[in-house]
């Protein structure tokens, strides 16, 4: 049992972790705009950016960070009209709060006069207010930093106003765009691609994504590696056409990591085979109940897969051969599904890669399952226990975990050649359930009952 709550701990760390980003940017926001920067003492040598604060690298003092929370837009334009500094590491506007509800913020020409920054981030919240404020950014608005801009976020907006996105035309040199709980994004589809160095794309809790096609992402952005979209409530198609689109403008090779947790999906997305070159792939918390056949494919032998995360879906079943790849670095996350069986040809060849390396990386981790134990996990517990060590979590619905079953409990069940060879009619499975699965069954209503048996006799 005490493993089991370490691993419990495990997942919640690992829960608030990836809820961090949304709580971050709030932190970070309160740190900014609790302070009074109306009157901050401003230490970027001569230069006076109020009602902005700046402050300096203290390791480059070439580098100066500019944020402005209590200002205006015409304002912020102002100072960057007035100041000398040519060059910032970072550049962030907040809305501010006081202004009244409905505000409009107009980004125009030239917001930021001649100067460059390495990093923009535009954040609409107004903390304790119930509404977004509308952005409108001048198609040139940054068009002295465009050649610049590494970092782009817009977040906490209502983007209704921006019908489209060709402020960011010419931004070649961007590497990440985060575009995090925005409303109305529809103009998201006229992304002036191409993106030639675009290397992230964080779309996250923006609710209305389905409603547009997803730009067309082609080979010029071939150096895309990180889509990350989770909680847009977005549905199996909106995913699977998302994908496609990625899949036919070449990007499937690039792309080493996808994030679609948090969303409406109720099967695997088909398109996810095409992505052979997966290093972490979330599907979290979603309301997927089977993973069919070749629902990931790692053509190279070579691709190290740190991360399959399919925890919190409803997964009842998994096929064969559902897993193709070299798994033996991964993190296998299955918690908090409705699995009654680890099947031994889901699992087997994945647990064995696993086991090669020593000490082992990585692991399926099973906890907060329905697993009912009988003598389907005969393989695993008689007859593989030095695959147990990988298996994290697993907990029969006696309560008792995959490792203090005492492997003698399962002397009684028949060994599965023997059982393979007993029942031969296959016709019941209809796709849902596999063959195997079926006389798994078979085997664990012989088990269990002689289970239940040994185990009452123990007490
Ligand atoms: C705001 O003030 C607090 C306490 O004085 C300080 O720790 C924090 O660094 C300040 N934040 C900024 C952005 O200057
Ligand atoms: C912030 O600065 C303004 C202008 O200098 C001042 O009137 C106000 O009292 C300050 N507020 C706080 C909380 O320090
Ligand atoms: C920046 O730092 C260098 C040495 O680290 C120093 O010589 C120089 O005077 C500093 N410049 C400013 C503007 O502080
Ligand atoms: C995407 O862009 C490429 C290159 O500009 C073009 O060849 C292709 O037809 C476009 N695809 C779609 C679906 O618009
Ligand atoms: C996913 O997209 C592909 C290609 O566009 C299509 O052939 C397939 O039927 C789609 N599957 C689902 C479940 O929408
Ligand atoms: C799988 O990956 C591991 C770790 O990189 C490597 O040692 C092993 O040789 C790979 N297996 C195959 C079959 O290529
Ligand atoms: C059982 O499955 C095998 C291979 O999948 C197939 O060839 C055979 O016809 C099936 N038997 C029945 C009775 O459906």
């Amino acid at each position: 049992m005490g493993n089991y709550h370490i691993y419990m701990v495990a997942i919640l760390a690992f829960i608030i972790v990836r809820q961090m980003s949304a709580a971050d940017v709030s932190a970070e926001m309160d740190t900014i705009s609790d302070n009074n920067t109306t009157d901050a003492e401003d230490d970027c040598n001569d230069e006076y950016y109020s009602p902005c604060s700046c402050r300096r690298d203290r390791y480059n003092n070439q580098s100066i960070f500019v944020v402005c929370s209590k200002a205006s837009v015409t304002q912020v334009r102002d100072v960057f009209r007035r100041s000398t500094h040519p060059q910032m590491y970072s550049f962030s506007f907040l809305a501010n709060h006081n202004d009244p509800p409905m505000t409009i913020y107009s980004v125009p020409v030239d917001f930021l006069a001649d100067k460059r920054a390495t990093r923009i981030s535009l954040y609409g919240y107004s903390k304790g207010s119930s509404w977004l404020p509308k952005l409108a950014i001048d198609s040139l608005a940054f068009r002295s930093t465009k050649a610049n801009v590494r970092f782009l976020e817009l977040s906490y907006w209502d983007l209704l106003l921006q019908t489209d996105f060709s402020f960011l035309q010419g931004f070649h040199g961007l590497e990440q765009l985060t575009l995090s709980f925005n409303d109305n994004l529809a103009a998201f589809q006229y992304l002036p691609v191409p993106f030639p160095a675009l290397r992230s794309l964080y779309i996250h809790h923006c609710s209305d994504l389905k409603q547009a096609p997803f730009p067309n992402l082609t080979l010029s952005n071939s150096n895309l590696e990180e889509l990350s979209m989770p909680y847009n409530d977005l549905d199996d198609q909106t995913v699977n056409e998302t994908l496609a689109s990625l899949v036919a403008g070449g990007l499937s090779n690039s792309i080493s990591s996808i994030d679609v947790s948090g969303n409406r999906l109720t099967t695997m997305p088909n398109q996810i085979a095409f992505f052979s070159h997966l290093t972490s792939l979330f599907v979290t918390d979603n309301s997927i109940s089977w993973i069919p056949s070749s629902s990931i494919s790692l053509t190279s032998p070579h691709i190290n897969m740190n991360f399959l995360h399919l925890n919190g879906n409803n997964i009842i079943g998994i096929d064969s051969d559902a897993f193709k790849g070299n798994f033996s670095t991964t993190q296998v996350g299955l918690n908090f599904n409705r699995l009654t069986l680890f099947e031994e040809n889901v699992f087997k060849d994945m647990l064995e890669q696993m086991v090669s390396i020593q000490p082992a990386i990585g692991s399926v981790i099973v906890s907060s399952n329905a697993f009912v134990c009988g003598c389907d996990l005969a393989w695993l517990i008689r007859d593989h226990r030095h695959l147990l060590p990988v298996v994290k979590g697993g907990v029969c619905s006696s309560r008792m975990s995959f490792e203090e079953f005492d492997p003698e409990s399962f002397v009684g069940c028949y060994e599965q050649t023997t059982v393979d060879s007993l029942t031969t009619d296959n016709s019941s499975s209809n796709g849902a359930f596999s063959a195997a699965t079926a006389k798994l069954y078979i085997l664990q209503l012989i088990g269990l009952t002689f289970i239940t048996f040994v185990q009452t006799m123990q007490l």
